[in-house]
């Protein structure tokens, strides 16, 4: 018998819907906004893999509107989900990115049935779903460019916004376990960056090899895992591409909904399973 979830992910929802203080006006263009979304048969699950939006308050009521359609969310952090874009946020939270993404957790707590993962699994409609966050880890330009770890960053320093708008990056190595953690109970397997950048490869015209060092702060190096991923859904975001390829027997799958200029018509996507 055939299974399906729903998938989006990098859904900055405040470069769709403006915050705004009138929260009744907000609600319904988040309402509008999100009603866009939907496919045309919503599956009961709804995979979220990160980048909600730079406000926790604007991205409660969006998983608030999405609970109109879902039984049940999975959500795991992206990088802006750590942003602390304005001096009202940084005083907010004191500085410490960490704090914004706690409070959102228990706001997502606070609604029933919307579960954050953060290297645990959840059985859902007889799927279990397991996600992290995890990070990137320059490995593409060490290994694909051959640059050092220094020099990349020099440049993640200069060109990267996670630079200065992140308060304390979080701890890669702790990522990696809770990756690991998850990996052999789960059917889907969820993280905001990616682990597998062989498509960048394949589409030369797009990323010349060696020429675009951006992607080492796109993905991480996930193929110490890639024996271990037969047979599963992996799902990603954090680059606004589209995906859905296989490789190493494990289905990939970007469904960025990414800036107004990235993807502007795209919707969730349903995954048979
Ligand atoms: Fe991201």
């Amino acid at each position: 018998m055939y299974n399906f979830f729903d998938l989006i992910s990098d859904i900055h929802l405040d470069f769709w819907v403006k915050p705004d203080s009138n929260l009744r006006k907000m609600e319904k263009k988040i309402d509008l906004f999100v009603d866009s979304l939907i496919p045309f048969s919503p599956s009961n699950v709804l995979v979220i893999a990160g980048d909600l939006g730079h406000f926790n308050n604007q991205n409660v009521f969006m998983l608030k509107s999405f609970m109109r359609f879902y039984e049940s969310i999975i959500v795991v952090r992206g990088n802006h989900d750590l942003y602390l874009v304005s001096g009202k946020q940084n005083k907010k939270y004191r500085s410490l990115s960490e704090n914004r993404w706690i409070e959102m957790k228990a706001f997502a707590n606070d609604i029933p049935n919307v579960f954050v993962l953060e290297g645990d699994t959840i059985t859902l409609d007889g799927i279990t779903f397991g996600g992290t966050g995890m990070w990137y880890d320059f490995s593409y330009g060490i290994i694909e460019c051959g640059k050092t770890r220094e020099e990349l960053y020099q440049l993640w320093s200069k060109e990267m916004r996670d630079r200065k708008f992140i308060k304390k990056q979080p701890d890669f190595t702790k990522e990696e376990l809770r990756f690991d953690r998850i990996i052999d109970e789960s059917d889907v397997i969820v993280t905001h960056v990616g682990g597998d950048w062989s498509q960048l490869l394949q589409n030369s015209g797009y990323f010349k090899k060696g020429e675009d060092l951006t992607p080492s702060f796109y993905f991480f190096d996930g193929s110490n895992w890639f024996d271990r991923l037969s047979g599963k859904i992996w799902c990603f975001g954090h680059v606004h591409d589209h995906y859905d390829y296989t490789r190493n027997g494990c289905r990939f799958i970007n469904n960025a909904k990414g800036y107004p200029r990235d993807n502007p018509g795209s919707k969730i996507k349903t995954v048979m399973i």
